[in-house]
């Protein structure tokens, strides 16, 4: 199996589009055997993936391609025995206080945290936090 995460920019960001683009994600991703998690914020998107190589690659493909968001940099890609998050077809969540700020993330911060610092988001959130 393989995880990978990736950031990127909502375009036109607003109620109707995410409900939409969490629908798109779940009815693919309970299809293919893919989970995962969705931090989604006006300025920012920041998704987790996980799921056998191909389908995940293929699932980054399709969503690379998305016009309803831009700038996308894969952020961590690496194999892994174990899924953070087996139950979701594709959580969604707010971000969190504790997340990088807008200001932050403008000023390149995601591009310049750790693979380490990148998962830790995702592993925090997956315990509870
Ligand atoms: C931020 C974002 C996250 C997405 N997450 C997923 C996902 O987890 N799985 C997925 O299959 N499609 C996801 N999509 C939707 C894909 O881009 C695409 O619309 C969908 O896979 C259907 O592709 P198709 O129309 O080529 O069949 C996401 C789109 C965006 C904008």
């Amino acid at each position: 199996m393989i995880q990978l995460t990736y950031a990127s920019r909502p375009f036109g960001f607003d109620d109707a589009m995410l409900a939409g683009v969490l629908m798109d994600a779940r009815r693919c991703n309970t299809r293919d055997g893919v989970t995962g998690l969705l931090i989604c914020r006006a300025d920012l998107y920041l998704q987790l993936l996980e799921g056998p190589e191909a389908v995940v690659e293929a699932t980054y493909r399709r969503i690379a391609a998305d016009d309803r968001h831009m700038d996308l940099a894969l952020l961590t890609r690496r194999t892994v025995t174990d899924r953070l998050f087996p139950n979701w077809a594709m959580r969604d969540d707010p971000a969190r206080s504790w997340l990088w700020t807008k200001a932050e993330v403008d000023d390149g911060a995601l591009t310049r945290a750790s693979e380490a610092e990148i998962l830790a988001v995702f592993e925090r959130i997956a315990a509870g936090g």
